[in-house]
């Protein structure tokens, strides 16, 4: 089969209402607000206690090349995110309408790998719903159209450069720059641009954790997209976290037990896990934290201003996981790497990612004093 077409029903271009509306009956609808799964609180936004989560309910096309293999935009532990377009809904005699013409939109679909992922993705799905509602979501989260209760996909907005692949980019530019002599003691992409980029992370961090209230579990370059902006010359892009599939909710009370069930599910990525987390991987009860986040997003700054997204790529992967348990010393293990030159003392790399990195969590910056850190 050429084509994985999925006659559904159609909902449009995604509107999220202001408030919830009252659960919805299925029924097939040409426009209006997305039908909400799940939502048996009829006043409340969507939380904890009153999980919903939007569906969504257009058709589906995943996109193929000329070899017909599915066109895929990445992969990770649990899924593949595919690229895939949004079809013109078949009548009942099989046609597509002919009017209103609607323009094909291009979505990544994250859809399970394995069977056991299904609730890894049901549960982002419960949490990109939640963020969707939070005030300011639009600059800091991939925009999340519903999930795909037949694929049991995620549908996103495509964005096809992630931190990572930029990272890798910038770090080739710098490589090949002649001579490279007056630029080796600034990150890969140049100071200012940096420096932006720095600040827009840190902001998008704030959010998720005072705004949102949640940690993300897995900050890491391959979770962070680029989104293309016109106005920012220094940086022209947005960062925008994706894959909450490790995300858990900040308790409003602190002696609240920690929700561990999605922690024990993630997969860690040294060296950008935190290394309390490391030292507890055989403990299922460990779940990530605020100071965790910090420090992920900290390896992440130091990735990015080295160019090097493994940090210590000269080692082998046993040295490399010792390196990261012992991730409080990360500045100076960079410094003694390849591009140690890039993290000079005291300036701005190491200003910025040394209070995030502290041994004990509860000594590193919280992200709200970090944006003032990082904005001076
Ligand atoms: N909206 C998107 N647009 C383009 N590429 C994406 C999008 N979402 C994810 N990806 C790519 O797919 C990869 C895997 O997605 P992710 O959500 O991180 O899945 P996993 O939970 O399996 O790690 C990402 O690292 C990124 O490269
Ligand atoms: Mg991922």
């Amino acid at each position: 089969m050429a084509n994985l077409q999925l006659s559904l029903q159609t909902d449009g271009k995604t509107t999220f209402p202001p408030s919830l509306t009252p659960p919805v009956t299925p029924i097939a609808k040409k426009s209006g607000p997305v039908s909400l799964l799940q939502n048996t609180n009829t006043d409340q936004r969507p939380s904890k206690e009153n999980p919903c989560i939007l569906s969504f309910t257009d058709d589906l096309e995943i996109c193929r090349d000329s070899n017909d293999r599915s066109v895929e935009f990445g992969r990770g532990v649990w899924s593949i995110v595919y690229k895939a377009r949004s079809a013109p809904a078949k009548t009942a005699l099989g046609t597509p309408p002919s009017s209103p013409v609607t323009v094909a939109q291009v979505f990544a679909v994250k859809a399970p790998l394995r069977r056991d992922a299904r609730p890894v993705l049901k549960a982002e799905a419960i949490t990109l719903t939640r963020l969707t509602y939070t005030p300011g979501h639009e600059h800091h989260i991939v925009p999340y159209h519903g999930f795909h209760a037949e694929l049991c996909a995620l549908v996103l907005t495509a964005i096809p450069l992630s931190l990572s692949t930029y990272i890798e980019e910038q770090s080739d530019i710098a490589r090949n720059r002649k001579p490279a002599t007056p630029t080796m003691f600034d990150p890969v992409q140049g100071p200012v641009s940096y420096q932006a980029l720095a600040r827009k992370l840190i902001s998008g961090l704030d959010w998720l954790h005072n705004t949102a209230g949640v940690v993300h579990g897995d900050i890491k370059p391959q979770n962070i997209l680029l989104r293309a902006t016109e106005d920012d010359g220094e940086f022209p892009y947005e960062p925008l976290f994706v894959d909450f599939s490790a995300t858990v909710e900040i308790p409003q009370d602190e002696n609240e037990p920690l929700d561990t069930t999605r922690a024990s599910m993630s997969s860690f990525t040294p060296p950008f896990t935190a290394p309390e987390m490391l030292a507890s991987l055989t403990c299922t009860e460990m779940a990530p934290t605020p100071a965790s986040d910090v420090f992920s997003l900290a390896a992440t700054l130091l990735a990015a201003a080295t160019g090097d997204l493994l940090l210590y790529s000269n080692m082998n992967h046993r040295l490399r996981l010792e390196m990261a348990r012992a991730g409080h010393q990360i500045i100076d293990f960079t410094r003694s790497g390849m591009n140690g030159s890039r993290v000079p003392r005291n300036g701005f790399v190491e200003r910025i990612v040394k209070p995030a990195v502290v041994k004990d969590p509860a000594m590193r910056i919280p992200a709200a004093d970090w944006v003032t850190l990082a904005s001076v």
